[in-house]
Parts: structure tokens; C-alpha cells; sequence
């Protein structure tokens, strides 16, 4: 996705402020953090906190540390999340666990989470903004860490009797709480008003729900050399996704029977995998799910239809539309 060229010396100068941490700590702790972070990534959520700053009339310089921190959060959770997962591949390589060893990959994101922690209450803001912001991040990390672990419940006690709404609101933690984060953090750093960054936080967190239901087709349907993690990984999660539960809520009992055996079983084998995919395109669930999430973008789109107009707007906009037709 193309962002427009004023963004993009503010996106590089977040890559040196996050190498550079990481370069000033002890090796052998934080040495596996840095390759792990040039892997890449796609960085939307610094881009979102940048162009929210640069909507409401702020300067991006303002924003590259805290827009840093969040993207800092993000590869902290990413680490674990793979743990909690047990996935194999991000960002086209093997993940830390993979190549270090659980306690190991457990302890970088533990540090990372440290040092994103000892930046944020650091940053040099007068004193009664700073404890707004800690406030507001501090209330975002925990949404995230809530949804990940309702998430890993429902698979652990084997419930399967999830509806739209407990997936929504799940996702509404995990996924949408940072992207709605780096866009009212942005906000607010501009000096936004209550309505401005109510706006732009409600489109990052619809944004976000839309982003994360693609990701999930992209797993059952996308391209490795694209998408870069394991293809049909949340089958063998055994995840409860939004074609999941639409599936689940209207396919004959025969199907429901085999998709509830396969997501339980935890198998790897591409034959069970192909039967569930299988399963979820006849009911229509994959449509579905894309209709949802092209939903989301209309309404997210809308939710800042108000802001000013210029390149920033036109970049959140665009944006939006990204997040559903993205493959990688
Ligand atoms: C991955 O996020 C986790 C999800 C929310 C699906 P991204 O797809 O933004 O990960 P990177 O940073 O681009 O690798
Ligand atoms: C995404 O989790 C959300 C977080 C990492 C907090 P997933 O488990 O759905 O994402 P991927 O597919 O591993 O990136
Ligand atoms: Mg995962
Ligand atoms: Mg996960």
C-alpha cells in the first residue's frame, strides 16, 4: 500500500528509534529483537497514528516515539502470540520459539515488553499528558491481552457455542484495541478534541475488526510467498473464527460433526485442513466473513468521513480499503 511521501521518512525514522533501542541492551537478551523486527511487517499501526496526527493538524514529529512504543507492543505480542499458537512462521521465517526455544522467545517478548514500558514513561511530555497517555495505553494493552486470552479459553475448555458477538468483541481486543490506540494516540497527541479522537479511534478499531477477519480468511485461502505464515495454521489452532461460528450456527449436523472433530483434533495433516476449508466455502462462511469485514470499512470510513480533508484523510481512506483487499 502506498502511503504519500511525506509519511514515509517518519515511518524509517521509527524503524532507527526502535533499532536503536534494541541496540543499546545486552545481546544475548535482545539480539534475537532486531533481525525479528527488520523482518518487516507491514508497520500499519505506525502509519495510523502518524496520518490520525497529521488529520487533526499535528506534526508526525510528534508522534514518532509513542507511534514507536505501539509498534514495539505489537512485536511484543506477536512473539508470544506464537508461543500461545504454537506457530511456525512469521514474517516468512521461522518464529522465535521455533529458533530459540520457548523460554528463550518467552523472555524477549518480556523484555521488549520492558523496554516499551520504560520509553513510555519516559517520554517528554508535560506531566498530566503523559499520565493520560500511559492511562490510554495501559487500558489498550489490557484489551489486547484480554482478548487473546478469551480466545485461548474458548479453545482450551472446547466451547463451540461462540455467536458473532463473543467472536466481535474478541477481535475487538486483540486486534482492534491497538489499531484504535495508535490513531486516538495520534489524536491526542495533536491536541485533538474529545470528538475528533472519539472518530478516529472508532474507524482504527473497525479498521482493525476488518483487518482481522481478512487475516483469517488470508489463512485458510492466501499464499504463503504472500501472506507469510502458515496457511491453514487456525484450523489447526482449532480457532474460532467468524467463518467458524457462521458455519457452525447454519451447516447440516453432518458438517458441523467433521469441522467440530477437525478444529478439536488439532491436526496438521493437509487432508483434515483441505476437509474444513472445504466445509467453510460450501457454507458460504468465507463470503460471508469478507462481507462483514467490507461492512466494517464502509462504516469506518464514514466514522472520519468529517475530518479535514487532504493527504492524511486520503491515506486513512485508502487504508481502509487496504485491509480488506490486502494478501500479504
Ligand atoms: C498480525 O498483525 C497479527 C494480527 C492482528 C492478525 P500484522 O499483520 O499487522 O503483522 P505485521 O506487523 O505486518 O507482521
Ligand atoms: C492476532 O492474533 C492478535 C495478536 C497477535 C495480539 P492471531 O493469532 O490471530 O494472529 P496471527 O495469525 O498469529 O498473526
Ligand atoms: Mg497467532
Ligand atoms: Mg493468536
Amino acid at each position: 500500500m502506498e502511503l504519500h511521501p511525506r509519511v514515509k521518512p517518519h515511518l524509517s525514522e521509527i524503524e532507527r528509534i526502535m533499532q536503536d533501542e534494541l541496540g543499546k541492551e545486552e545481546p544475548r537478551i535482545y539480539g534475537m529483537l532486531a533481525p525479528f523486527l527488520k523482518r518487516g511487517g507491514k508497520r500499519i499501526r505506525p502509519a495510523l497514528c502518524l496520518l490520525s496526527c497529521g488529520a487533526v493538524g499535528g506534526k508526525y514529529e510528534d508522534v514518532l516515539q509513542p507511534a514507536a512504543i505501539i509498534e514495539l507492543f505489537h512485536n511484543f505480542t506477536l512473539v508470544h502470540d506464537d508461543i500461545e499458537d504454537d506457530s511456525q512462521f512469521r514474517r516468512g521465517e521461522p518464529t522465535l520459539h521455533v529458533s530459540y526455544g520457548i523460554p528463550i522467545a518467552l523472555n524477549s517478548g518480556d523484555a521488549l515488553y520492558t523496554l516499551l514500558w520504560n520509553k513510555l514513561v519516559s517520554l517528554r511530555l508535560p506531566p498530566s499528558r503523559l499520565v493520560k497517555l500511559e492511562q490510554l495505553y495501559a487500558a489498550s494493552f489490557k484489551r489486547v491481552v484480554d482478548g487473546q486470552g478469551l480466545e485461548l479459553a474458548w479453545i482450551k475448555e472446547g466451547r463451540f457455542d461462540v455467536s458473532e458477538e463473543d467472536y466481535l468483541a474478541m477481535i475487538y481486543g486483540k486486534t482492534s484495541a491497538l489499531m484504535g490506540l495508535s490513531c486516538e494516540a495520534g489524536a491526542m497527541i495533536a491536541g485533538g478534541g474529545k470528538r475528533l479522537r472519539s472518530a478516529l479511534r472508532d474507524y482504527g478499531e473497525k479498521i482493525g475488526a476488518a483487518f482481522q477477519i481478512q487475516d483469517d480468511v488470508l489463512n485458510l485461502t492466501g499464499d504463503f510467498e504472500k501472506y507469510k505464515k502458515e496457511i491453514g495454521g487456525d484450523i489447526t489452532e482449532g480457532k474460532r473464527t467468524f467463518m467458524v461460528v457462521h458455519c457452525l450456527a447454519r451447516a447440516g449436523e453432518k458438517d458441523k460433526q467433521r469441522l467440530t472433530a477437525i478444529l478439536s483434533s488439532h491436526s496438521k495433516e493437509k487432508a483434515d485442513i483441505d476437509e474444513a476449508v472445504g466445509i467453510l466455502k460450501a457454507s458460504g462462511s468465507i463470503d460471508y466473513a469478507r462481507k462483514k469485514a467490507e461492512k466494517l470499512v464502509k462504516d469506518a470510513k464514514k466514522r472520519i468521513g468529517s475530518l479535514k480533508d487532504g493527504d492524511d484523510k486520503t491515506n486513512l481512506l485508502a487504508i481502509a480499503d487496504y485491509v480488506v483487499n490486502r494478501e500479504a
